[in-house]
Protein backbone atom coordinates (compact mmCIF):
# COMPACT_ATOMS: atom_id res chain seq x y z
CA UNK A 1 0.00 0.00 0.00
CA UNK A 2 1.22 3.60 -1.03
CA UNK A 3 1.92 6.17 2.12
CA UNK A 4 -1.27 7.97 0.79
CA UNK A 5 -3.46 4.93 0.93
CA UNK A 6 -2.50 3.89 4.02
CA UNK A 7 -2.76 7.31 5.48
CA UNK A 8 -5.92 9.29 4.11
CA UNK A 9 -6.22 12.69 6.24
CA UNK A 10 -9.29 11.54 8.13
CA UNK A 11 -7.41 9.28 10.03
CA UNK A 12 -5.30 12.32 12.32
CA UNK A 13 -8.53 14.23 12.57
CA UNK A 14 -10.29 15.64 15.31
CA UNK A 15 -14.09 15.94 14.99
CA UNK A 16 -16.28 17.89 16.81
CA UNK A 17 -20.06 17.20 16.94
CA UNK A 18 -22.45 20.38 16.65
CA UNK A 19 -25.95 19.92 17.58
CA UNK A 20 -27.79 22.95 15.94
CA UNK A 21 -30.70 23.34 18.66
CA UNK A 22 -28.14 23.83 21.73
CA UNK A 23 -25.06 25.09 20.02
CA UNK A 24 -25.77 28.82 19.56
CA UNK A 25 -28.31 31.26 19.07
CA UNK A 26 -27.85 34.00 17.03
CA UNK A 27 -31.16 35.89 16.28
CA UNK A 28 -33.16 35.15 20.07
CA UNK A 29 -35.63 32.82 19.16
CA UNK A 30 -34.06 30.55 21.80
CA UNK A 31 -33.32 28.03 19.53
CA UNK A 32 -29.75 27.81 18.05
CA UNK A 33 -29.10 28.01 14.37
CA UNK A 34 -26.14 28.41 11.32
CA UNK A 35 -25.47 31.89 11.92
CA UNK A 36 -24.94 30.52 15.50
CA UNK A 37 -22.45 27.57 14.47
CA UNK A 38 -21.02 30.14 11.59
CA UNK A 39 -20.26 32.92 14.83
CA UNK A 40 -18.25 30.29 16.51
CA UNK A 41 -15.76 28.81 14.02
CA UNK A 42 -12.73 30.39 15.34
CA UNK A 43 -13.10 29.19 18.58
CA UNK A 44 -12.90 25.43 17.05
CA UNK A 45 -10.61 26.00 14.92
CA UNK A 46 -8.44 27.21 18.13
CA UNK A 47 -9.51 24.38 19.95
CA UNK A 48 -7.48 22.28 17.03
CA UNK A 49 -10.68 21.39 15.38
CA UNK A 50 -10.38 19.93 11.89
CA UNK A 51 -13.99 18.69 11.30
CA UNK A 52 -17.13 19.97 11.89
CA UNK A 53 -19.99 17.61 12.01
CA UNK A 54 -23.21 19.12 12.33
CA UNK A 55 -26.00 16.94 13.35
CA UNK A 56 -29.70 17.31 11.06
CA UNK A 57 -30.12 20.74 10.48
CA UNK A 58 -32.46 19.68 7.42
CA UNK A 59 -36.37 20.85 7.22
CA UNK A 60 -38.42 18.63 9.96
CA UNK A 61 -40.99 18.69 12.14
CA UNK A 62 -38.72 17.87 14.57
CA UNK A 63 -40.31 14.75 16.21
CA UNK A 64 -36.61 13.25 16.91
CA UNK A 65 -34.53 16.47 16.87
CA UNK A 66 -34.20 16.60 13.19
CA UNK A 67 -33.30 12.82 12.64
CA UNK A 68 -37.12 12.77 11.10
CA UNK A 69 -36.43 14.54 7.68
CA UNK A 70 -39.33 15.89 5.43
CA UNK A 71 -36.61 17.90 3.01
CA UNK A 72 -33.20 16.84 2.39
CA UNK A 73 -32.74 19.69 0.42
CA UNK A 74 -34.12 21.80 2.90
CA UNK A 75 -32.65 23.75 5.92
CA UNK A 76 -34.99 23.79 8.80
CA UNK A 77 -36.41 27.43 8.26
CA UNK A 78 -35.54 28.43 12.47
CA UNK A 79 -31.59 27.03 11.65
CA UNK A 80 -31.71 29.41 8.57
CA UNK A 81 -30.79 28.43 4.84
CA UNK A 82 -28.84 25.98 2.33
CA UNK A 83 -27.15 29.49 1.65
CA UNK A 84 -26.60 30.00 5.66
CA UNK A 85 -25.21 26.31 4.73
CA UNK A 86 -22.57 27.48 1.95
CA UNK A 87 -21.48 30.25 4.13
CA UNK A 88 -20.45 27.46 6.99
CA UNK A 89 -18.89 25.02 4.73
CA UNK A 90 -16.70 28.02 2.63
CA UNK A 91 -15.64 28.82 6.80
CA UNK A 92 -14.77 26.21 7.50
CA UNK A 93 -13.06 25.24 4.13
CA UNK A 94 -10.93 29.21 4.64
CA UNK A 95 -9.89 27.48 7.99
CA UNK A 96 -8.51 24.58 6.85
CA UNK A 97 -11.19 22.53 7.95
CA UNK A 98 -13.83 20.41 6.64
CA UNK A 99 -17.64 20.30 7.19
CA UNK A 100 -19.72 16.63 7.32
CA UNK A 101 -23.31 16.36 7.89
CA UNK A 102 -25.77 13.44 9.32
CA UNK A 103 -26.92 11.05 6.58
CA UNK A 104 -30.55 9.76 7.91
CA UNK A 105 -31.41 7.24 5.45
CA UNK A 106 -33.12 4.65 7.36
CA UNK A 107 -36.01 6.88 7.34
CA UNK A 108 -37.72 10.27 6.73
CA UNK A 109 -40.09 11.97 8.00
CA UNK A 110 -44.02 10.94 7.66
CA UNK A 111 -44.31 14.87 6.05
CA UNK A 112 -41.87 13.87 3.51
CA UNK A 113 -43.10 14.23 -0.05
CA UNK A 114 -41.97 10.32 -0.39
CA UNK A 115 -44.55 9.15 1.95
CA UNK A 116 -47.33 10.69 1.53
CA UNK A 117 -47.39 9.69 -1.90
CA UNK A 118 -46.60 6.17 -0.79
CA UNK A 119 -49.48 6.35 1.83
CA UNK A 120 -51.87 7.90 -0.25
CA UNK A 121 -52.74 4.59 -2.56
CA UNK A 122 -51.73 1.22 -2.53
CA UNK A 123 -51.15 1.31 -5.99
CA UNK A 124 -49.02 4.83 -5.87
CA UNK A 125 -45.76 4.29 -7.76
CA UNK A 126 -44.15 5.18 -4.60
CA UNK A 127 -45.99 2.76 -2.66
CA UNK A 128 -43.12 0.56 -2.47
CA UNK A 129 -40.53 3.24 -1.39
CA UNK A 130 -41.29 2.46 2.30
CA UNK A 131 -42.15 -0.76 4.07
CA UNK A 132 -46.14 -1.66 4.09
CA UNK A 133 -47.40 -5.21 5.20
CA UNK A 134 -51.29 -6.37 5.89
CA UNK A 135 -52.10 -7.22 9.21
CA UNK A 136 -52.38 -10.49 11.06
CA UNK A 137 -55.57 -11.51 12.78
CA UNK A 138 -55.73 -13.14 15.94
CA UNK A 139 -57.85 -15.88 16.76
CA UNK A 140 -60.39 -14.05 18.07
CA UNK A 141 -60.20 -11.55 14.91
CA UNK A 142 -57.73 -9.10 16.61
CA UNK A 143 -56.17 -7.20 14.20
CA UNK A 144 -52.00 -7.59 14.92
CA UNK A 145 -49.27 -5.80 13.38
CA UNK A 146 -47.31 -7.97 11.01
CA UNK A 147 -44.38 -8.43 14.25
CA UNK A 148 -44.39 -8.12 17.72
CA UNK A 149 -41.20 -5.64 17.39
CA UNK A 150 -40.51 -3.38 19.97
CA UNK A 151 -39.48 0.36 18.20
CA UNK A 152 -36.81 2.46 19.86
CA UNK A 153 -39.24 5.34 21.16
CA UNK A 154 -41.53 2.82 23.11
CA UNK A 155 -44.35 0.71 21.55
CA UNK A 156 -44.84 -0.88 18.23
CA UNK A 157 -42.61 -0.89 15.44
CA UNK A 158 -45.50 -0.78 12.48
CA UNK A 159 -48.59 1.77 12.37
CA UNK A 160 -51.82 1.05 11.02
CA UNK A 161 -52.83 3.13 8.14
CA UNK A 162 -57.06 3.36 8.04
CA UNK A 163 -56.68 5.00 4.51
CA UNK A 164 -55.62 2.17 2.94
CA UNK A 165 -55.67 -0.58 5.80
CA UNK A 166 -51.65 -2.02 5.72
CA UNK A 167 -49.23 -1.11 8.31
CA UNK A 168 -45.74 0.80 7.71
CA UNK A 169 -42.74 -0.32 9.50
CA UNK A 170 -41.16 2.14 11.77
CA UNK A 171 -38.23 1.61 14.21
CA UNK A 172 -38.19 4.67 15.61
CA UNK A 173 -41.17 7.18 16.04
CA UNK A 174 -44.07 6.26 13.86
CA UNK A 175 -43.99 9.39 12.62
CA UNK A 176 -40.32 8.06 11.18
CA UNK A 177 -41.44 5.86 8.50
CA UNK A 178 -38.53 3.26 7.26
CA UNK A 179 -37.56 3.40 3.60
CA UNK A 180 -37.25 0.42 1.91
CA UNK A 181 -33.87 -0.13 0.55
CA UNK A 182 -34.43 -3.01 -1.36
CA UNK A 183 -36.44 -0.82 -4.00
CA UNK A 184 -33.49 0.56 -6.23
CA UNK A 185 -35.54 3.17 -7.56
CA UNK A 186 -35.60 4.64 -3.89
CA UNK A 187 -31.75 3.97 -3.36
CA UNK A 188 -30.92 6.41 -6.45
CA UNK A 189 -33.36 9.47 -5.10
CA UNK A 190 -31.54 8.82 -1.49
CA UNK A 191 -28.47 8.75 -3.37
CA UNK A 192 -29.33 12.29 -5.22
CA UNK A 193 -31.80 14.15 -2.80
CA UNK A 194 -29.54 13.74 0.37
CA UNK A 195 -25.94 13.15 -0.52
CA UNK A 196 -24.99 14.49 -4.05
CA UNK A 197 -27.20 17.71 -3.26
CA UNK A 198 -25.55 18.78 -0.44
CA UNK A 199 -21.40 16.82 -1.58
CA UNK A 200 -22.06 18.99 -4.88
CA UNK A 201 -22.08 22.14 -2.16
CA UNK A 202 -18.86 21.16 -0.66
CA UNK A 203 -19.89 19.04 2.35
CA UNK A 204 -16.76 16.60 3.01
CA UNK A 205 -18.54 13.44 3.98
CA UNK A 206 -21.38 11.85 6.45
CA UNK A 207 -22.16 10.77 10.13
CA UNK A 208 -23.98 7.79 8.61
CA UNK A 209 -27.04 7.57 10.77
CA UNK A 210 -27.87 3.80 11.91
CA UNK A 211 -26.10 2.62 9.31
CA UNK A 212 -26.83 -1.18 9.52
CA UNK A 213 -30.49 -1.03 9.09
CA UNK A 214 -31.40 -0.56 5.86
CA UNK A 215 -31.19 -3.91 4.85
CA UNK A 216 -34.58 -5.61 6.66
CA UNK A 217 -34.19 -9.31 6.12
CA UNK A 218 -36.26 -11.01 4.32
CA UNK A 219 -38.44 -12.64 6.88
CA UNK A 220 -40.45 -10.52 9.20
CA UNK A 221 -41.11 -13.00 12.01
CA UNK A 222 -41.94 -12.30 15.82
CA UNK A 223 -39.19 -11.65 18.38
CA UNK A 224 -38.85 -13.98 21.43
CA UNK A 225 -40.41 -12.89 24.57
CA UNK A 226 -38.18 -11.45 26.93
CA UNK A 227 -39.64 -9.09 28.50
CA UNK A 228 -43.52 -10.19 29.26
CA UNK A 229 -45.19 -7.94 30.69
CA UNK A 230 -45.30 -6.26 27.22
CA UNK A 231 -46.56 -7.19 23.29
CA UNK A 232 -43.48 -5.49 22.05
CA UNK A 233 -40.07 -7.02 22.30
CA UNK A 234 -36.84 -6.02 21.37
CA UNK A 235 -35.92 -7.22 17.97
CA UNK A 236 -32.75 -5.84 16.26
CA UNK A 237 -31.07 -9.51 15.42
CA UNK A 238 -34.44 -9.09 12.67
CA UNK A 239 -33.55 -6.31 11.33
CA UNK A 240 -29.88 -5.06 11.68
CA UNK A 241 -27.30 -5.98 10.32
CA UNK A 242 -29.29 -7.64 7.57
CA UNK A 243 -28.39 -9.56 4.56
CA UNK A 244 -27.95 -6.79 1.52
CA UNK A 245 -26.21 -4.14 4.21
CA UNK A 246 -22.61 -4.57 2.52
CA UNK A 247 -24.04 -4.69 -1.23
CA UNK A 248 -25.85 -1.69 -0.56
CA UNK A 249 -23.14 0.07 1.41
CA UNK A 250 -20.33 -1.00 -1.74
CA UNK A 251 -23.34 0.79 -4.18
CA UNK A 252 -23.42 3.64 -1.91
CA UNK A 253 -19.59 4.12 -2.23
CA UNK A 254 -19.33 2.84 -5.89
CA UNK A 255 -22.51 5.43 -7.35
CA UNK A 256 -21.54 8.82 -4.85
CA UNK A 257 -18.96 8.59 -2.35
CA UNK A 258 -16.04 8.21 -4.16
CA UNK A 259 -16.53 10.59 -6.67
CA UNK A 260 -16.58 13.20 -4.14
CA UNK A 261 -13.89 11.21 -2.01
CA UNK A 262 -15.84 11.65 0.73
CA UNK A 263 -15.36 10.49 4.04
CA UNK A 264 -18.25 8.39 6.46
CA UNK A 265 -18.20 7.05 9.97
CA UNK A 266 -21.26 4.85 10.46
CA UNK A 267 -23.26 4.46 13.30
CA UNK A 268 -22.89 0.74 14.02
CA UNK A 269 -25.55 -0.04 17.18
CA UNK A 270 -25.92 -4.16 18.01
CA UNK A 271 -22.29 -5.05 16.25
CA UNK A 272 -20.62 -6.48 19.06
CA UNK A 273 -18.24 -8.82 16.88
CA UNK A 274 -15.27 -7.50 15.80
CA UNK A 275 -15.48 -9.38 12.73
CA UNK A 276 -18.37 -8.33 11.67
CA UNK A 277 -17.11 -4.69 12.59
CA UNK A 278 -14.60 -5.62 10.16
CA UNK A 279 -17.19 -6.07 7.38
CA UNK A 280 -17.72 -2.78 7.31
CA UNK A 281 -14.83 -0.78 7.31
CA UNK A 282 -11.96 -2.91 5.58
CA UNK A 283 -10.49 -0.40 3.84
CA UNK A 284 -10.09 -2.62 0.57
CA UNK A 285 -13.67 -3.45 0.85
CA UNK A 286 -14.90 0.15 0.03
CA UNK A 287 -17.52 1.00 2.33
CA UNK A 288 -17.22 3.25 4.82
CA UNK A 289 -14.33 4.77 6.43
CA UNK A 290 -15.27 4.26 9.72
CA UNK A 291 -17.97 3.28 12.38
CA UNK A 292 -18.91 4.16 15.97
CA UNK A 293 -19.05 0.43 17.90
CA UNK A 294 -21.11 0.93 20.68
CA UNK A 295 -19.85 -1.46 23.34
CA UNK A 296 -18.55 1.90 25.30
CA UNK A 297 -21.58 4.11 25.20
CA UNK A 298 -23.92 1.17 26.28
CA UNK A 299 -21.80 1.11 29.11
CA UNK A 300 -24.83 0.91 32.47
CA UNK A 301 -27.58 -0.20 29.70
CA UNK A 302 -30.00 -2.31 31.38
CA UNK A 303 -30.52 -5.72 29.40
CA UNK A 304 -34.30 -5.37 29.11
CA UNK A 305 -34.19 -1.80 28.15
CA UNK A 306 -31.35 0.78 27.75
CA UNK A 307 -33.22 2.88 30.67
CA UNK A 308 -32.41 0.36 33.16
CA UNK A 309 -29.56 1.39 34.75
CA UNK A 310 -27.25 -0.82 35.95
CA UNK A 311 -23.90 -0.27 38.36
CA UNK A 312 -20.71 -1.40 36.29
CA UNK A 313 -17.18 -1.59 37.26
CA UNK A 314 -14.39 -0.12 35.29
CA UNK A 315 -12.49 -3.40 34.25
CA UNK A 316 -15.34 -3.30 31.82
CA UNK A 317 -14.88 -0.32 30.21
CA UNK A 318 -11.38 -1.00 30.22
CA UNK A 319 -11.38 -4.23 28.13
CA UNK A 320 -14.18 -1.84 26.00
CA UNK A 321 -11.09 0.11 25.39
CA UNK A 322 -9.04 -2.31 24.52
CA UNK A 323 -10.79 -4.86 21.95
CA UNK A 324 -11.61 -1.94 20.22
CA UNK A 325 -8.11 -0.50 19.60
CA UNK A 326 -6.96 -3.92 19.41
CA UNK A 327 -9.35 -5.15 16.48
CA UNK A 328 -7.66 -3.39 13.69
CA UNK A 329 -4.61 -4.51 14.26
CA UNK A 330 -3.02 -6.62 12.01
CA UNK A 331 -6.08 -5.23 9.07
CA UNK A 332 -6.54 -2.24 6.77
CA UNK A 333 -9.50 -1.17 8.80
CA UNK A 334 -9.84 1.83 10.83
CA UNK A 335 -11.25 2.79 14.52
CA UNK A 336 -12.85 5.59 16.47
CA UNK A 337 -12.37 7.55 19.56
CA UNK A 338 -15.49 8.83 20.83
CA UNK A 339 -17.48 8.56 24.57
CA UNK A 340 -20.70 11.19 24.03
CA UNK A 341 -22.58 11.97 21.48
CA UNK A 342 -26.35 13.43 21.27
CA UNK A 343 -27.52 10.48 22.49
CA UNK A 344 -25.69 10.01 25.20
CA UNK A 345 -25.45 11.06 29.26
CA UNK A 346 -22.45 13.06 29.72
CA UNK A 347 -18.84 10.93 30.14
CA UNK A 348 -17.76 12.76 33.24
CA UNK A 349 -21.34 11.99 35.04
CA UNK A 350 -21.38 8.80 33.43
CA UNK A 351 -17.17 7.21 33.29
CA UNK A 352 -15.53 9.58 35.95
CA UNK A 353 -17.19 12.24 39.00
CA UNK A 354 -19.39 15.19 38.31
CA UNK A 355 -18.53 16.03 42.23
CA UNK A 356 -17.67 19.83 42.83
CA UNK A 357 -13.96 18.18 44.19
CA UNK A 358 -13.33 16.35 40.88
CA UNK A 359 -15.08 17.45 38.49
CA UNK A 360 -12.75 19.19 36.89
CA UNK A 361 -9.74 17.10 37.25
CA UNK A 362 -12.08 14.19 36.13
CA UNK A 363 -12.68 15.84 32.37
CA UNK A 364 -8.72 15.91 32.20
CA UNK A 365 -8.25 12.41 32.89
CA UNK A 366 -11.09 11.60 30.24
CA UNK A 367 -8.86 13.96 27.88
CA UNK A 368 -5.96 12.41 28.57
CA UNK A 369 -7.33 9.26 27.85
CA UNK A 370 -9.20 9.67 24.78
CA UNK A 371 -6.25 11.70 23.65
CA UNK A 372 -3.98 8.91 23.92
CA UNK A 373 -5.90 6.47 21.92
CA UNK A 374 -5.84 5.06 18.61
CA UNK A 375 -8.54 5.82 16.25
CA UNK A 376 -9.96 9.02 14.92
CA UNK A 377 -11.24 11.02 17.54
CA UNK A 378 -14.70 12.77 17.90
CA UNK A 379 -15.45 15.16 20.65
CA UNK A 380 -19.18 16.26 21.27
CA UNK A 381 -20.37 20.05 21.79
CA UNK A 382 -19.63 20.89 25.54
CA UNK A 383 -17.32 18.08 26.40
CA UNK A 384 -13.97 20.27 25.97
CA UNK A 385 -15.25 22.13 28.75
CA UNK A 386 -16.10 19.11 31.07
CA UNK A 387 -20.48 19.56 31.07
CA UNK A 388 -21.83 17.46 32.96
CA UNK A 389 -25.33 15.25 33.14
CA UNK A 390 -28.38 17.62 34.20
CA UNK A 391 -29.85 17.73 38.02
CA UNK A 392 -31.41 15.01 39.53
CA UNK A 393 -33.74 17.19 40.78
CA UNK A 394 -34.91 18.07 37.59
CA UNK A 395 -38.97 16.56 37.10
CA UNK A 396 -39.57 14.72 34.16
CA UNK A 397 -41.20 17.85 32.60
CA UNK A 398 -37.95 19.66 32.33
CA UNK A 399 -37.21 16.53 29.80
CA UNK A 400 -37.43 16.66 26.29
CA UNK A 401 -36.63 13.90 24.60
CA UNK A 402 -38.66 11.39 22.91
CA UNK A 403 -37.51 8.52 23.90
CA UNK A 404 -37.26 8.87 27.16
CA UNK A 405 -40.38 10.81 27.96
CA UNK A 406 -41.89 7.64 26.26
CA UNK A 407 -40.21 5.21 27.97
CA UNK A 408 -41.59 7.01 31.42
CA UNK A 409 -45.20 7.67 29.96
CA UNK A 410 -44.92 3.58 29.11
CA UNK A 411 -43.66 2.60 32.24
CA UNK A 412 -45.99 5.22 34.54
CA UNK A 413 -48.94 3.14 32.49
CA UNK A 414 -47.43 -0.32 33.20
CA UNK A 415 -46.76 0.23 36.96
CA UNK A 416 -49.59 2.02 37.59
CA UNK A 417 -47.68 5.22 38.91
CA UNK A 418 -45.58 3.12 41.25
CA UNK A 419 -43.45 5.39 42.95
CA UNK A 420 -40.29 3.26 43.41
CA UNK A 421 -40.46 1.93 39.86
CA UNK A 422 -41.08 5.85 38.58
CA UNK A 423 -38.06 6.60 41.28
CA UNK A 424 -35.65 3.92 39.39
CA UNK A 425 -36.48 5.92 35.88
CA UNK A 426 -36.08 9.06 36.57
CA UNK A 427 -32.34 7.96 37.94
CA UNK A 428 -31.54 5.59 34.64
CA UNK A 429 -32.74 8.53 32.92
CA UNK A 430 -30.57 11.26 35.27
CA UNK A 431 -27.62 9.05 34.01
CA UNK A 432 -28.29 7.51 30.68
CA UNK A 433 -31.47 10.23 29.01
CA UNK A 434 -30.14 11.66 25.92
CA UNK A 435 -31.81 14.83 27.20
CA UNK A 436 -27.90 14.77 29.09
CA UNK A 437 -26.53 15.82 26.38
CA UNK A 438 -29.13 18.35 24.46
CA UNK A 439 -29.01 20.96 27.41
CA UNK A 440 -27.65 24.40 25.74
CA UNK A 441 -24.31 25.02 25.47
CA UNK A 442 -22.78 27.12 28.36
CA UNK A 443 -20.75 29.58 26.67
CA UNK A 444 -21.08 32.38 29.53
CA UNK A 445 -21.83 32.90 33.34
CA UNK A 446 -24.27 35.27 32.00
CA UNK A 447 -28.22 34.83 31.85
CA UNK A 448 -29.16 31.41 29.46
CA UNK A 449 -25.39 30.91 29.52
CA UNK A 450 -24.99 32.94 26.82
CA UNK A 451 -27.11 31.09 24.41
CA UNK A 452 -29.66 33.17 23.65
CA UNK A 453 -30.24 36.39 24.44
CA UNK A 454 -34.05 37.17 23.29
CA UNK A 455 -37.02 37.44 25.43
CA UNK A 456 -38.11 33.81 24.12
CA UNK A 457 -35.60 32.05 26.59
CA UNK A 458 -34.25 28.96 25.33
CA UNK A 459 -36.02 26.24 23.97
CA UNK A 460 -34.81 23.39 26.49
CA UNK A 461 -33.73 24.63 30.30
CA UNK A 462 -30.20 25.81 31.20
CA UNK A 463 -27.67 23.25 33.43
CA UNK A 464 -28.29 25.47 36.88
CA UNK A 465 -24.33 25.33 36.67
CA UNK A 466 -24.02 27.32 33.74
CA UNK A 467 -22.16 30.50 35.94
CA UNK A 468 -19.33 27.45 37.12
CA UNK A 469 -18.58 25.76 33.94
CA UNK A 470 -19.26 27.81 30.92
CA UNK A 471 -16.38 28.49 27.79
CA UNK A 472 -15.62 32.33 29.15
CA UNK A 473 -14.45 31.37 32.46
CA UNK A 474 -12.93 28.54 31.06
CA UNK A 475 -10.98 30.65 28.88
CA UNK A 476 -9.83 33.17 31.26
CA UNK A 477 -8.64 30.48 33.29
CA UNK A 478 -6.20 29.15 30.77
CA UNK A 479 -4.19 26.59 30.83
CA UNK A 480 -5.21 25.26 34.01
CA UNK A 481 -9.11 24.95 32.94
CA UNK A 482 -10.76 21.61 31.20
CA UNK A 483 -10.48 23.97 27.71
CA UNK A 484 -7.21 24.49 28.30
CA UNK A 485 -6.19 20.96 29.06
CA UNK A 486 -7.91 20.08 25.69
CA UNK A 487 -6.04 21.98 23.66
CA UNK A 488 -3.01 21.31 24.58
CA UNK A 489 -3.90 17.49 24.69
CA UNK A 490 -5.36 17.71 21.04
CA UNK A 491 -2.25 19.79 20.00
CA UNK A 492 0.13 16.94 21.82
CA UNK A 493 -1.87 14.41 19.97
CA UNK A 494 -1.28 15.55 16.54
CA UNK A 495 2.92 16.46 17.57
CA UNK A 496 2.99 12.84 18.69
CA UNK A 497 0.52 11.27 15.82
CA UNK A 498 2.50 8.26 15.18
CA UNK A 499 2.26 6.88 18.71
CA UNK A 500 -1.02 8.36 19.86
CA UNK A 501 -3.33 7.88 16.94
CA UNK A 502 -1.21 5.38 15.18
CA UNK A 503 0.25 3.61 17.76
CA UNK A 504 -0.77 -0.25 18.63
CA UNK A 505 -2.63 -0.50 22.10
CA UNK A 506 -1.59 -2.78 25.02
CA UNK A 507 -3.36 -2.87 28.45
CA UNK A 508 -1.77 -3.75 31.48
CA UNK A 509 -3.47 -5.45 34.94
CA UNK A 510 -6.67 -4.99 33.12
CA UNK A 511 -8.86 -6.63 36.13
CA UNK A 512 -7.69 -3.51 38.26
CA UNK A 513 -10.88 -1.64 39.55
CA UNK A 514 -9.35 1.56 40.03
CA UNK A 515 -6.71 2.25 37.22
CA UNK A 516 -6.28 1.68 34.58
CA UNK A 517 -2.61 1.71 32.69
CA UNK A 518 -2.12 1.18 28.98
CA UNK A 519 0.96 1.66 26.78
CA UNK A 520 1.06 2.31 22.80
CA UNK A 521 3.70 1.59 20.38
CA UNK A 522 4.12 3.40 17.11
CA UNK A 523 5.83 2.12 13.85
CA UNK A 524 9.10 4.26 14.56
CA UNK A 525 9.62 2.76 17.95
CA UNK A 526 8.02 5.54 20.12
CA UNK A 527 6.53 4.48 23.05
CA UNK A 528 3.93 5.70 25.18
CA UNK A 529 2.31 5.37 28.72
CA UNK A 530 -0.43 6.21 30.45
CA UNK A 531 -1.69 5.60 33.88
CA UNK A 532 -5.38 6.62 34.78
CA UNK A 533 -6.76 6.63 38.23
CA UNK A 534 -10.13 6.49 37.88
CA UNK A 535 -11.27 6.68 41.82
CA UNK A 536 -11.00 9.57 44.27
CA UNK A 537 -8.60 7.90 46.51
CA UNK A 538 -4.75 7.97 45.77
CA UNK A 539 -3.71 4.55 44.28
CA UNK A 540 -0.39 3.32 43.08
CA UNK A 541 0.55 2.06 39.77
CA UNK A 542 3.11 0.21 38.06
CA UNK A 543 4.83 1.79 34.42
CA UNK A 544 4.75 -0.21 31.83
CA UNK A 545 8.79 -1.73 31.59
CA UNK A 546 9.29 0.52 28.26
CA UNK A 547 12.59 2.03 28.23
CA UNK A 548 13.29 5.53 28.45
CA UNK A 549 9.84 6.79 29.48
CA UNK A 550 9.96 10.77 30.27
CA UNK A 551 6.14 12.54 32.02
CA UNK A 552 4.97 14.81 29.62
CA UNK A 553 1.26 15.18 30.61
CA UNK A 554 -0.49 15.35 33.90
CA UNK A 555 -3.67 16.80 34.94
CA UNK A 556 -2.75 18.11 38.12
CA UNK A 557 -1.66 21.55 37.85
CA UNK A 558 1.71 21.00 39.88
CA UNK A 559 2.20 17.64 38.45
CA UNK A 560 5.82 16.97 39.35
CA UNK A 561 7.75 19.21 37.76
CA UNK A 562 10.53 17.82 39.67
CA UNK A 563 9.71 14.31 37.47
CA UNK A 564 10.03 15.65 33.74
CA UNK A 565 12.84 14.34 32.61
CA UNK A 566 13.62 11.64 35.19
CA UNK A 567 12.44 8.38 33.98
CA UNK A 568 9.83 6.62 36.57
CA UNK A 569 9.35 2.80 37.54
CA UNK A 570 6.00 3.17 39.53
CA UNK A 571 4.16 5.82 41.36
CA UNK A 572 1.53 7.06 43.94
CA UNK A 573 -1.95 9.00 41.41
CA UNK A 574 -3.87 11.53 43.53
CA UNK A 575 -7.69 10.90 42.87
CA UNK A 576 -8.71 10.94 38.83
CA UNK A 577 -4.86 11.99 38.59
CA UNK A 578 -3.58 10.73 35.07
CA UNK A 579 -0.34 11.19 33.70
CA UNK A 580 1.00 10.23 30.39
CA UNK A 581 4.70 9.17 29.48
CA UNK A 582 6.81 9.37 26.72
CA UNK A 583 9.68 7.46 25.60
CA UNK A 584 12.04 7.53 21.77
CA UNK A 585 9.48 10.36 20.74
C1 LIG B 1 -29.65 7.70 15.62
C2 LIG B 1 -29.53 9.11 16.12
C3 LIG B 1 -30.64 9.37 17.08
C4 LIG B 1 -31.95 9.19 16.36
C5 LIG B 1 -32.02 7.85 15.65
C6 LIG B 1 -33.12 7.83 14.64
O1 LIG B 1 -29.48 6.78 16.62
O2 LIG B 1 -28.27 9.33 16.66
O3 LIG B 1 -30.56 10.64 17.66
O4 LIG B 1 -33.01 9.30 17.25
O5 LIG B 1 -30.86 7.53 14.96
O6 LIG B 1 -32.76 8.59 13.51
CA1 LIG C 1 -32.14 31.03 16.60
Amino acid sequence: MSGATARPWWKDAVCYQIYPASFKDSNGDGLGDVPGILSKIDYLRDLGIDVVWVSPMFDSPQVDMGYDISDYEKVYPPYGSVKDMEDLIEACHQRGMKLILDLVVNHTSDQHAWFRESRSSKDNPKRDWYIWKPPRYAEDGNRLPPTNWRSYFSGQTWEYDEHTGEYYLHLFAKEQPDLNWENEATRKAIYDSAMRFWLDRGVDGFRVDVVNMYSKGVEFKDAPIVDPRFYEQPAWCYYANGPRMHEFLREMNAEVLKHYDAVTVGELPHTPDPSKVLDYVGASDKQLSMVFQFDIVDIGQGREHKYHFEEWKLPLLKGIVAKWQQFIDGTDGWTTVFCENHDQGRSVSRFASDSPAYRATSAKLLSLMLGSLTGTLFLYQGQEIGMINLPPSWPIDAYRDIESVNFYKTMAAQSQDDPAELDYVMRSLQILGRDNARLPMQWTGERHAGFTHGKAGPWMRVHDLYGEINVERQVREGEGSVLGFWRRMIAFRKEHAEVLVHGAFEGFGMGDEKTFVFGKKGAGGQRAAVVLNFSGEEQEVELPGYEGLVFRVGNYDDAAEEEKGVEAKSRKLRPWEGRLYLAGC
